[in-house]
């Protein structure tokens, strides 16, 4: 198992594939791209398959998220996923991607044994999504959307993050069409982890704005104390539901007590939380012959370490030097 000092078990690993994107979100990295990690470095498909495998066999883990830069952009995808589908036990298999290039892929990632998909979109407004992500791809997003919802990719959920003065005017809206598609929406706070450390904390858009903007069109009711469990997003019916919003308080309402999450970098290393400074190389070991036995022990000794707190409140908190992109969501 992966547990830590503070009685915490991990069972939710979360897979980067690629630090690689197609779109340049403001809030992520800069317009002209990040120094990518060079192929070499990358973990190759059989070594994540193995590292997958490791977790679910001798560490406890039992949900595994894909993520990136962009999942989409590893040309192994289908493979990988139809490999830890093929595992004993079988893991919950998710992937968090931002759409393009979804709707040519939904049918054989949902064959290969793909369980959800969580997709990122900041704006019903194809000029806003242009200005936030650098790039003039909403159509494919929403493309993408349609073709996972239609493979049975669900429940399906919408990631948002709230840039001040450029969609945040949005939430009720992006609400209502959510609602509409059977979408669940879920706000993301926006996090100090952007590659150009521009993040402000003043220029945040809280989640208790976004629950007042949202009120204002929608009743939205808790779902009760125990719901939010390990999972980061409170959850609210809307208008008595069945539909959901969540709202991810990263920064104002962190979860970190309740965190069930390891995290595997395209490179190989272990982080164990996303604000940590600190990461424990598992490739180089992998590569000079370590047994799984091995493998796993240094992967418990990374979690054991793991920090009661993102350490967000502290005035001292110093930002990664991974950002986001190269870390996963
Ligand atoms: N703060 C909050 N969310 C972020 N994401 C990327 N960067 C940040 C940030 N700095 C979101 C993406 C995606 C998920 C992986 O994380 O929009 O939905
Ligand atoms: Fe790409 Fe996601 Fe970063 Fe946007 S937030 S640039 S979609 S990795």
């Amino acid at each position: 198992m992966l547990i830590d000092t503070y009685g915490r078990m991990a069972t939710d690993l979360r897979v980067s594939l690629t630090d690689r994107c197609n779109l340049r979100c403001t809030y992520c990295m800069p317009e002209e791209g990040l120094q990518w990690l060079a192929k070499p470095d990358l973990l190759t498909d059989d070594e994540i398959v193995r590292m997958v495998r490791i977790a679910v066999t001798d560490l406890g883990v039992t949900d595994v998220r894909f993520t990136g830069g962009e999942p989409l952009l590893r040309p192994g995808l289908v493979g990988i996923v139809e490999r830890c589908a093929a595992l004993d036990p079988r893991p919950r298999l998710s992937l968090t991607t931002n759409g393009i290039g979804l709707s040519r892929t939904a049918d054989a990632l949902s064959a290969a044994g793909l369980d959800r998909v969580n997709v990122s979109l900041d704006t019903l407004r194809p000029e806003v999504f242009r200005t936030l992500t650098r790039r003039n791809r909403h159509a494919d997003v929403l493309a993408g959307l349609a073709a996972a919802a239609a493979a049975g990719l669900t429940p399906l959920k919408v990631n948002t993050v709230l840039m001040r003065g450029v969609n945040d005017e949005e939430a009720p809206d992006l609400l209502r069409w959510a609602v509409g598609h059977g979408y669940e929406l879920r706000f993301i706070e926006q996090m100090p982890l952007d590659a150009q450390h521009g993040w402000q904390r003043a220029d945040m858009v809280t989640a208790d704005e976004i629950l007042a903007a949202l009120r204002t069109r929608f009743d939205l009711t808790a779902e009760g104390e125990t719901v939010r469990g390990s999972a980061p997003a409170e959850r609210w019916l809307v208008n008595g539901g069945p539909a959901r919003v969540g709202v991810i308080g990263s920064v104002t309402r962190p979860f970190c007590r309740a965190c069930d999450r390891t995290r595997l970098t395209a490179d190989g290393q272990v982080r164990n939380c996303l604000f940590a400074r600190e990461e424990s190389d598992l490739r180089g070991p992998l590569r000079s012959g370590a047994s799984d036995a091995e493998v796993a022990a240094l992967w418990r000794a990374a979690m054991w370490g793991k920090k009661a707190g993102s350490g967000l409140d502290d005035p001292a908190f110093l930002q990664p030097d991974r950002p986001m992109s190269a870390i996963g969501g």
